[in-house]
């Protein structure tokens, strides 16, 4: 069943197009309109809504921190993003005001589910996102949103969590409309791009072969260190969590502008950074701040392979491989983003002969605390 693929793994980052499309299938429709249904939560619910607490665990929770910069932008409304191993322990503030979002791929994860069954008592309605069909979160949840990318084998998560990024769209975007957000014309945009982005998808996976030879090219690398700023952020984390699953490689993710407040001590000559670059268009003091960065960590020695968008002319002085995504709108970047981070850590790691679906140490899902 692996479809000529070496591993599961390469096949479930080759159907992320169509994970994708059969996610936003039936839900947007060509006018704009989007379709929730199976949330079970009334617009009037929705409209009640004073605080959003996302919790989840792994890949899923860098789904969760992508989401709060959408929803908080479309909606307005405060939101939180905790690792549901630490959430009950710090006696959150909960009320039946309160949206709790739950994401979990397996639908069985314990610490989540434990933050599930704490945020209920508390009586706060809660929000799944999953995509094992009746999978015991979603069971003990108010509503699910299932993500529907298909079973996957490999226990990285890959086609799940731009499945998981779609969903966390679709609930942001809906709540926009449903609270009837003023800037309406910008929630129109997105839906409309958001539609797109299985082809964009395509184009990325199109592209990704260069990928591969620079991720064998490090294969003797120790260290290899990731940034991003706003949702390039999360998704360096995800970046950086890849390399270790699959690579054994330490790996980590700092938020660029944090970088002169103490981690830039670690650069030296020939590491390897990896750096998530914001679109030039609309936010470009953010833009113009990561190309700071990127000077900064070369400067004092560090080989940098930046992923910018095509046609961002200003990085390619700095960058010592360039790696090129399609134009999207920021928030929906981390679609593009993420892909040449997953080929990058599973080339790495297959470089190192490891096995990409079953590494060392981890299972698929984790159901103890
Ligand atoms: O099934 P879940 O989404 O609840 O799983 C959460 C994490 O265990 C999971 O995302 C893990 O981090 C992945 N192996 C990462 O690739």
């Amino acid at each position: 069943e692996k479809d000529g693929f070496d591993y599961f793994m390469l096949k479930e980052i080759v159907e992320q197009p169509k994970a994708v499309a059969d996610t936003l299938l039936g839900r947007v429709s060509v006018d704009g309109q989007l379709t929730l249904d199976e949330m079970r939560l009334t617009p009037a619910e929705l409209r009640s809504v004073e605080k959003i607490v996302i919790i989840a665990c792994g890949t899923s929770y860098h789904a969760g921190l992508i989401a709060k910069y959408a929803i908080e932008h479309w909606c307005r409304i405060p939101c939180e993003v905790e690792v549901a191993s630490e959430f009950r322990y710090r006696d959150p503030i909960l009320d039946q005001q309160t949206l709790v979002i739950a994401i979990s791929q397996s639908g069985e994860s314990m610490d989540t589910l434990m933050a599930v069954r704490y945020a209920r008592e508390q009586r706060a309605r809660v929000l799944a996102i999953c995509n094992v069909n009746g999978s015991t979160i979603p069971r003990e949840s108010d509503g699910v949103l299932y993500t529907h990318a298909g079973p996957e084998v490999g226990v990285a998560a890959t086609k799940t969590f731009l499945t998981q990024l779609a969903a966390c769209y679709l609930i942001g975007l809906y709540l926009a409309q449903v609270r009837g957000m003023k800037f309406g014309d910008e929630i129109n945009a997105v839906i409309a791009q958001l539609a797109t982005m299985p082809e964009q998808i395509e184009r990325v996976l199109d592209s990704v072969e260069p990928v591969r030879a620079l991720a064998r090219s490090l294969a003797d690398e120790k260290t290899v260190l990731f940034l991003g700023r706003h949702v390039g952020f999360p998704v360096a984390m995800e970046g950086a969590l890849k390399l270790k699953e699959l690579a054994y490689m330490h790996a980590e993710a700092f938020a660029a502008g944090e970088l002169k407040h103490g981690s830039i001590a670690l650069i030296e000559d020939g590491l390897p950074v990896v750096v998530v670059v914001p679109s030039p268009k609309g936010r470009s003091v953010l833009h113009d701040k990561i190309v700071s960065n990127i000077q900064e960590v070369r400067a004092r020695g560090a080989r940098t392979i930046v992923i910018a968008e095509e046609g961002d002319e200003s990085v390619r002085p700095y960058s010592d491989s360039l790696i090129e995504i399609p134009a999207v709108p920021t928030l929906l970047q981390p679609i593009v983003a993420t892909i040449p981070m997953q080929v990058f850590a599973c080339e790495l790691a297959l470089a190192k002969g490891n096995d990409v679906d079953q590494p060392r140490n981890l299972a698929k899902s984790v159901t103890v605390e």
